[in-house]
């Protein structure tokens, strides 16, 4: 029986400052962990410090971004070898603020992504639907067609160690949360797409996050729900102590 492993990650964003970012990470524990794998995705500039911060935790690094291309004269831009090479497991691809502010296209998210595997690193690739997609009825459609786009024609060995991320765009950062059902119900058909396409065992290995607004008091209805493997959460990871208890759900 396959059955995804479950992971808490944290996406600072563009948030704190180096001192602020060093204190966070230096008082997470993990002696309360219930889920399998706890991540932290501080900005760029801070993740070597981060790194140094949570040696022997346990807890797993991540970074919020890769560039599309691997190195040479691309002024501002980090890769994915530079975040490897920094002990980086994690690269959250395809969040919506990227997506909405930076551009990043289906089609640069499949060269970023291709990078991001190249390298060793692992990729949480987030979808999501706007307001105004869920209120026409066509928000699943619309996230496996996120999905499908960066996926289709990558071969196995590049969608290996895949996470996804759930990330309806009305409830990031609003206070409002997809209730359990509607999480559930999308994270199903995220199963149900990934099963058609890949198999049933890739989709049942494969850990499905809920993303939006997640805070302690709404993370144990969401977790237990049967195909929401854990959360990538921004706002209340930014807090040691919320985090710790999110992550520390069963
Ligand atoms: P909030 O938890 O602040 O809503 O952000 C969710 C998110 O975008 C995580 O990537």
């Amino acid at each position: 029986m396959f059955m995804a492993r479950s992971i808490v990650a944290g996406n600072w964003k563009q948030n704190l400052e180096f001192y602020d970012a060093s204190d966070l990470a230096g008082s997470l524990r993990v002696e309360s962990f219930t889920s399998d794998e706890v991540v932290v995705c501080p900005p760029f500039p801070f993740i070597y410090d981060v790194s140094e911060r949570l040696k022997d935790t346990g807890i797993s690094l991540g970074a919020q971004d890769c560039s599309q291309y691997n190195g040479g004269a691309y002024t501002g831009e980090v890769s994915a070898t530079m975040l490897k090479s920094l002990n980086v497991k994690y690269c959250i691809l395809g969040h919506s603020e990227r997506r909405q502010y930076f551009g990043d296209t289906s089609e640069i998210l499949r060269v970023k992504f291709a990078n991001a595997r190249n390298a060793g690193l692992e990729v949480i690739l987030c979808c999501g639907e706007t307001l105004e997609v869920r209120k026409s009825g066509d928000h699943t459609a619309f996230v496996l067609r996120q999905l499908e786009e960066v996926m289709k024609d990558q071969d196995s060995q590049m969608l290996e160690d895949l996470v996804i991320a759930y990330e309806p765009i009305w409830a990031i950062g609003t206070g409002e949360t997809a209730s359990p059902e509607q999480a559930e119900e999308m994270h199903a058909a995220i199963r149900d797409f990934l099963k058609t396409k890949f198999g049933d065992p890739y989709a049942q290995d494969t850990p499905i996050l809920y993303g939006g607004s997640v805070k302690p008091s709404n993370a144990a209805e969401l977790f237990a729900c049967k195909n929401i493997d854990g959360a990538l959460v921004g706002g209340a990871s930014l807090n040691a102590l919320d985090f710790m208890q999110i992550a520390s759900v069963s």
